[in-house]
């Protein structure tokens, strides 16, 4: 399930980032270093440097902003998030085709988090850079995702993707991974959807005994899939 979630932040808060970002400077290291195996030979950008105070600084704005957002929870059901992470595609920068490790560990307190959801959230408006689409494959083809400054898209971190390179300009972005309270996609995405439903309703005059029960079998879903 691919979700697009429309201005996370807003033009002035994109604005607020950019501008730390493109003077951190020294803050920005070889994406490399947080790579695995896999992604070492296929990776080639720059990150900021995770325990930097421009990264903290910058997380804290993601974080306080996605933990407010209805349509990320509702999507996401999020149990741990990562620190938000940042990096930097220059010309001739990209990122060839891989699957996000499965476990990373928190740089702030060592505990471990299983990714379940993977996103990106995109910092460069769309017609700024040449090339850096994020592509996303699924069972139903290969997808390429290019949203304006501000916009996120969520995907299982199961998913096979990649960044095209960069043909011209910078593109910058935020990226994280999510600890779902449901684990498994499938059921993430029924309860999305029934969510969606619910919500529809709500603003309906639908029936008030079948629209309970139907807040009630979400709720049940949800109690028996999660896996905190
Ligand atoms: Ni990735």
């Amino acid at each position: 399930m691919l979700v697009c979630i429309p201005q996370v932040l807003n033009p002035k808060q994109v604005a607020h980032l950019r501008a730390l970002l493109d003077a951190a400077g020294a803050a920005w290291v070889d994406g490399r270093v947080t790579a695995g195996y896999q992604g070492a030979l296929v990776k080639l950008n720059q990150q900021m440097d995770e325990q930097s105070s421009v990264a903290r600084e910058c997380q804290a704005v993601v974080v306080a902003a996605l933990e407010r957002n209805a349509l990320f929870i509702s999507a996401a059901l999020p149990n741990v998030l990562y620190p938000p992470m940042f990096n930097r595609y220059a010309e001739g920068m990209g990122f060839g085709l891989h699957v996000d490790g499965s476990v990373r560990i928190n740089p702030r307190n060592g505990s471990k988090l299983r990714t379940d959801v993977s996103a990106t959230l995109f910092l460069s408006e769309p017609d700024s850079y040449e090339g850096g689409e994020l592509q996303i494959e699924d069972s139903y083809g290969m997808h390429s995702v290019k949203l304006a400054a501000g916009d996120m898209v969520l995907y299982p971190a199961s998913s096979l993707h990649q960044v095209t390179p960069v043909t011209q300009g910078v593109r910058l972005a935020c990226f994280t991974w999510v600890q779902s309270l449901v684990s498994d996609n499938a059921e993430r995405s029924l309860l999305f959807d029934l969510d969606n439903s619910i919500q529809r309703l709500n603003r309906s005059d639908a029936d008030e005994v079948a629209r309970r029960t139907l807040v009630g079998v979400y709720h049940n879903l949800l109690r028996q899939w999660s896996k905190p």
